[in-house]
C-alpha cells in the first residue's frame, strides 16, 4: 500500500542543545540557510508524501509560521523586484499541504506519535523525527516506503553507531535479507553494556501500520521514563517481525551540538553561495590547528 501520510514529532524540549532551544525550537535550527524541519519536509515532498502533520508543543509556533505565507515580506521583496528570494519564499508556504497538532505533555516519542492517531487513520504511515535531518541523493523515507510496499512490514531506518555510542540510541537484533535490508527480530531502547544485540540503530525515520497505536496506548514509560516509541515498535516486531533498512542518505542530528556544527559545516562546504569561500576558510582554519 503506497504511504501517503507523515507524521513530523517536533514537541521535545531538546535539552541537549539548550540554551540554544530555549525560546528557538530546535528543528527550526538553521543549516546554513534553511532551517532542519524544512529540510524534512523536502525529503517527505521528494518521495511523493504531501499530506504531513508536525507536532508541536507550546514556544513552537514558529514552525507554523514558517510554512505559512509571509504577506507583508512577500510585498517587500515584490516591490524590491527581488523575485528570485520571492519565489523561494512563497514555495515554503506551498511545499505540502501540512497540519499540526500540540502535544500537550511531553511525554516522549511514542506519546507523540500517538497524538496523530486520528490524522492517520487506518494506512500505514511515516515518522520523521524532527531533528534528524538525512541529505542524500534518494528521500531516506522513500527508500522504507519502498521496503514497506514490497514486504508489507512495519520498517525502520537503521544506521550503525559506534560502540561507545550506542548506549545512547537503540539496539537492534539484525539479520540480512539483501543489501541494505534485514528482518528485525528484537530491539532495545538505550541497552546498557550486556543488552547491545548489534549496533544497528534505529535513525530518525519508520514507517509503521494503523496497529502501532493500539500498542502505543498501552505502552508503559520506559527509558527515561517517556513512553518510547521503539517500546511499542519491540512489541510490533515481536507480533510479526519489522524490516530494517539501511538507507543511503548521510543523517545529522540537529539534537546536539557536534552534529549541528557537522551539518553546517558540511552544507557549507557545497552551498552554490559560500562554498568557494567556506573551503578557503576551512582550510585556513585547520592550517592554524
Ligand atoms: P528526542 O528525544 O531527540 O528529543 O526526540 P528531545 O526530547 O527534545 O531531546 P533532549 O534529550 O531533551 O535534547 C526525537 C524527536 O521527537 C520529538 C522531538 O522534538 C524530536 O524531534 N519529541 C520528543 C516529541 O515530539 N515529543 C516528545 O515528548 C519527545
Amino acid at each position: 500500500m503506497k504511504i501517503r501520510k507523515a507524521i513530523i514529532p517536533a514537541a521535545g524540549l531538546g535539552t541537549r542543545v539548550l540554551p540554544a532551544s530555549k525560546s528557538m525550537p530546535k528543528e527550526m535550527l538553521p543549516i546554513v540557510d534553511k532551517p532542519a524541519i524544512q529540510y524534512i519536509v523536502e525529503e517527505c515532498v521528494a518521495a511523493g508524501i504531501t499530506e504531513i502533520l508536525i507536532i508541536t508543543g507550546r514556544g513552537k509556533n514558529i514552525i507554523e509560521d514558517h510554512f505559512d505565507y509571509s504577506i507583508e515580506l512577500e510585498n517587500h521583496l515584490k516591490n524590491k523586484g527581488k523575485t528570485e528570494m520571492l519565489t523561494q519564499v512563497q514555495h515554503v508556504a506551498e511545499l505540502a499541504n501540512i497540519q499540526y497538532i500540540r502535544q500537550k505533555k511531553t511525554l516522549g516519542l511514542g506519546h507523540a506519535v500517538l497524538c496523530a492517531k486520528s490524522f492517520v487513520g487506518n494506512e500505514p504511515f511515516a515518522v520523521l523525527y524532527g531533528d534528524d535531518v538525512i541529505i542524500g541523493d534518494k528521500p531516506a523515507i522513500g527508500e522504507l516506503a519502498e521496503a514497506y510496499e514490497q514486504y508489507g512490514l512495519g520498517v525502520c531506518g537503521v544506521k550503525k553507531v559506534a560502540e561507545k555510542d550506542i548506549s545512547k540510541y537503540s539496539s537492534l537484533k539484525v539479520e540480512l535479507i539483501k543489501e541494505h535490508i534485514f528482518k528485525v527480530s528484537d530491539m532495545i531502547e538505550k541497552p546498557g553494556p550486556d543488552e547491545v544485540l548489534s549496533l544497528y540503530s534505529i535513525l530518525g525515520r519508520c514507517v509503521l501500520p494503523p496497529k502501532i497505536f493500539d500498542i502505543l496506548e498501552n505502552t508503559k514509560p520506559g527509558a527515561g521514563g517517556e513512553i518510547q516509541l521503539t517500546d511499542a515498535m519491540k512489541e510490533l516486531t515481536y507480533k510479526e517481525s519489522m524490516i530494517a533498512v539501511e538507507y543511503s542518505g548521510k543523517r545529522y542530528d540537529m539534537g546536539n551540538k557536534f552534529g549541528i556544527m557537522q551539518a553546517a559545516c558540511e552544507v557549507a562546504l557545497q552551498h552554490p553561495e559560500i562554498k568557494d569561500d567556506f573551503k578557503e576558510y576551512i582550510k585556513s582554519l585547520a592550517a592554524s590547528l
